[in-house]
Order: structure tokens, then C-alpha cells, then sequence
């Protein structure tokens, strides 16, 4: 049976440090230009149904860099753009690949997929989660030297995949996660309730300097994700409060950092000057996911 990487509670404690661990090794492997072929002859394929800069690229590279090929899908090119069903989408292409990274819509489409799917399936990002991304911003933080196992986050904005995630990744390693988010838009219930279960330390409030007092990083996403476009005038009216700046920045621990996933949306959810001030770690973040990227793919596309 195929091992699948699909929510970011598929990795244990150990599993989650040993990734943290190999990320830091191959970004020095890369650095220093040395050959770290581990995945030499497989063939991974992306299967995209939302945009993507980051994801796509860097798992494009990464794939290449392990000495593997990679092809990118994007569904609208594909039978299953015009009714073919997942099911079969997913038995076929198990027949030509080593691997799928998808990125799609519900998580139930992922899930379909890999239940159907004889090799290993990687969740890109749905509307529920977006566990690569955690992984490479929880190295980002270790890269810092902060004990990610031992720290306050807090979220500010909307409960979505980013958050998610996040409360996911706080119930597996341990760290306290406060979000504040507007009454209505609270991250999944179902996430929550598994990550304290866990044993993290889950805070949801509805005031942003609530959850950044005390708190190591600041980490923020977009008031409309992917799907939302229609919510685009609400959501921005009802999120103002809700922003990154130098006022909440000074409500957290001297030397915080600040996050975001990106794409950014300047003086949405994040100030030019809280993305772009020394505080900010987001461009690191999104050179890590390359070599985050690259640690998830030997975990779950070498068997
Ligand atoms: N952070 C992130 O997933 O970015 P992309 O949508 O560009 O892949
Ligand atoms: N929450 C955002 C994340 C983008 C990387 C979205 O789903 O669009």
C-alpha cells in the first residue's frame, strides 16, 4: 500500500523533526552544489486544478534535483477538466507515474484520488490544507533557531487551509498556536479538536493583539483564497482589523517574526513594511519550499 502525504496529521512527532532535519541537509547539499539523486528514474507528476507560483515550481525543481522528471497537468488539459471520473483518473495514472502531487479543491477529491491511487499521493494544497507549506515554514522557523517544538504563533486573518494546517502542525510538535480571526470565519472544527487531542495548546480569539501578545511569529494568508473571488468586497471590509502591521508587530515578543505563505496582498493583510522590514522571514520561507519540498518527496516517493 501506498504511503499518501494528504493532511499534515499523516506525520508523526518524529516524522515531522527527521523532514525539518533532511530539509537542512539537502538546502546545504543544494548550496554547496553537491548531487543528491534519490529519486533517479521516477516519474512524479503535478495534477493542478488552482493556480500556483511556489508549489509548482519548486516541486518542479525539486523533483529534478532528486533526478527524477517531472510533468505538469493542469486539469482544464485532461479528461477529468470535462467529466472523466477521479477514480479512473487515478487508477491510470498510477500505471505511468512513481507519484502525484495535487492540488485541487474539497479535500474528499484528494482522498477519492488516493484511494484509487497505487502509488503515493502528495496534497499541494486543497481548501482544507496545505501541509507542504507547513512543513517548509516550520524549517524556516527551526532555521531561526527557535524550538519548534516549544514557541508561540500567532495567526491573524481568516480560518482557512494556511490555519488549518498550522493548528494541525501545533497538535503534532507541540507548540502554542493562537489565531484571531473575525466571528463566522473560524478555522475547521474537526482540526482543532484533533490538535488539542494531540496535546497543543489551541487558542481562537476574534482580537488580533490578543493572540500576537507573547507571541515568536506573526504569520498571516490571504483574506480570499482560491474559489473565494466572489466573497472578494466582503471579506475585505470585514477583514481591515485583521492585518499584519507595525502596531500588532509591537504587541509580540521583541525580535518576532513575521510570516505569510504568500502571494501577498499589500495593505490587505500584511503592511509593505511588516512584508518587507527586518522583521520579515517570508521570502526565506518561500526559498524553503524547494528544500522542504524535496525532504517530503524522499519521505513519501522513494518506496
Ligand atoms: N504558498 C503557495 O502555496 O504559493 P503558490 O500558490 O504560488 O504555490
Ligand atoms: N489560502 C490561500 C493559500 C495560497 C497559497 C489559498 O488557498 O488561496
Amino acid at each position: 500500500m501506498s504511503r499518501h502525504f494528504l493532511s499534515i496529521f499523516d506525520l508523526s512527532r518524529e516524522e515531522f523533526t527527521a523532514l525539518l532535519n533532511r530539509a537542512s541537509e539537502l538546502k546545504s547539499a543544494k548550496k554547496s552544489g553537491k548531487e543528491h539523486r534519490t529519486l533517479a528514474g521516477k516519474s512524479i507528476a503535478l495534477l493542478f486544478e488552482k493556480l500556483s507560483t511556489r508549489t509548482r515550481v519548486s516541486f518542479e525543481v525539486g523533483v529534478n534535483d532528486l533526478g527524477g522528471d517531472a510533468l505538469y497537468m493542469n486539469t482544464s488539459d485532461m479528461q477529468l477538466g470535462r467529466g472523466e471520473t477521479i477514480e479512473d483518473t487515478a487508477k491510470i495514472l498510477s500505471s505511468y507515474l512513481d507519484g502525484v502531487i495535487i492540488r485541487t479543491f474539497e479535500q474528499e477529491r484528494i482522498d477519492i484520488f488516493a484511494a484509487h491511487a497505487s502509488v503515493p499521493v502528495i496534497n499541494a494544497l486543497t481548501d482544507l490544507e496545505h501541509p507542504t507549506q507547513i512543513v517548509s515554514d516550520l524549517f524556516t522557523v527551526a532555521e531561526k533557531g527557535i524550538d519548534v517544538q516549544n514557541f508561540k504563533l500567532a495567526y491573524i486573518g481568516d480560518g482557512n487551509n494556511i490555519v488549518n494546517s498550522l493548528i494541525g502542525a501545533a497538535g503534532v510538535l507541540g507548540f502554542n498556536l493562537s489565531a484571531a480571526v473575525p466571528e463566522g470565519y473560524e478555522p475547521d472544527q474537526g482540526i482543532i479538536k484533533r490538535a488539542i487531542d494531540l496535546g497543543g495548546e489551541i487558542e481562537i480569539v476574534n482580537d488580533p493583539f490578543q493572540a500576537a501578545s507573547g507571541s515568536d511569529v506573526l504569520y498571516t494568508d490571504v483574506w480570499v483564497s482560491m474559489g473565494q473571488e466572489e466573497e472578494s468586497s466582503k471579506r475585505n471590509e470585514l477583514f481591515k482589523p485583521y492585518q499584519i502591521n507595525s502596531e500588532l508587530l509591537e504587541a509580540a515578543n521583541n525580535g518576532a517574526y513575521v510570516m505569510h505563505c504568500l502571494p501577498a496582498h499589500r495593505g490587505e493583510e500584511i503592511t509593505q513594511e511588516a512584508l518587507e522590514g527586518p522583521s520579515s522571514i517570508v521570502f526565506e520561507q518561500a526559498e524553503n519550499k524547494l528544500h522542504a519540498g524535496k525532504a517530503i518527496l524522499e519521505m513519501f516517493m522513494r518506496t
